[in-house]
C-alpha cells in the first residue's frame, strides 16, 4: 500500500478481531515510530508494548473505561523522557514532548495501516492510574495509548471542505 493510501484509507478503529500480531509487524510498527521527527534528535520518545491483559485492564480503566479497546490484543503506550527533554529544552520540554510522542505515534498508525493493522489513538485518560498501571518511572511521562488489532471494521471519518482549513 503506498503512504497517500493509507494517510487517507486510516480511520480510528474501535472493533478488533481476536488475531494476534507477529513481533514481526509488531517490529516494523516500532521502527516506523522512532523514524518520527523528534526535537534534536534526542529520540526521547519511549514505547510500553502491551498484550499482557490484566495490564490491558488497567490500561483501559485509566482510559476512562472505553471498553472496547480490551478487544485489541496490543497496546502501545507512547511516553516521552521529559527529563532528558528538560535538560536541554528547559523551556520547551512540554510542547517537545507532545510533538515527538504525537509524530511516533502517527507514523506507528500509519505503518500498522500498511500492513493491514487498524489502530485508534487515545488521549483520554486519568495520568496518575495510568503511571501507576506501567509502573512507570519519574522520569517518564505517558502521552498516549494506541490500541492496534486487526478488523473488518472499514469506515471513511468525514472532513471539512479543504477551503476551512486554509487562513487567508
Ligand atoms: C488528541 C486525541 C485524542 C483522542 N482520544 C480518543 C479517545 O479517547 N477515544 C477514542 O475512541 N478516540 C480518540 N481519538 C480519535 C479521534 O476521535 C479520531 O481521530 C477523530 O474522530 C477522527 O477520526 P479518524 O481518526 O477515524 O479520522 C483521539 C484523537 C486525538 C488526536
Amino acid at each position: 500500500m503506498n503512504l497517500t493510501n493509507a494517510i487517507n484509507e486510516r480511520f480510528s478503529c474501535t472493533k478488533y478481531l481476536a488475531r494476534e500480531i507477529s513481533n514481526e509487524c509488531l517490529n516494523k510498527i516500532l521502527r516506523a515510530g522512532i523514524r518520527a521527527p523528534n526535537a534534536g534528535n534526542l529520540q526521547s520518545f519511549r514505547f510500553v508494548v502491551v498484550n499482557d491483559e490484566k495490564i490491558k485492564e488497567k490500561i483501559t480503566s485509566a482510559c476512562l473505561d472505553q471498553r472496547w479497546m480490551m478487544q485489541a490484543p496490543i497496546f502501545i503506550v507512547v511516553c516521552s523522557d521529559i527529563k532528558t527533554l528538560k535538560e536541554y529544552y528547559p523551556a520547551r520540554h512540554k510542547i517537545y514532548a507532545v510533538q515527538d510522542t504525537s509524530l511516533a505515534a502517527q507514523n506507528m498508525m500509519l505503518a500498522a495501516f500498511s500492513l493491514n493493522i487498524k489502530s485508534c489513538f487515545i488521549g483520554s485518560f486519568d495520568e496518575k492510574s495510568m503511571k501507576r498501571a506501567l509502573n512507570l518511572k519519574d522520569n517518564l511521562e505517558p502521552y498516549c495509548v494506541i490500541t492496534f488489532g486487526y478488523s473488518k471494521e472499514s469506515k471513511i471519518t468525514r472532513r471539512k471542505s479543504l477551503d476551512i482549513f486554509i487562513i487567508k
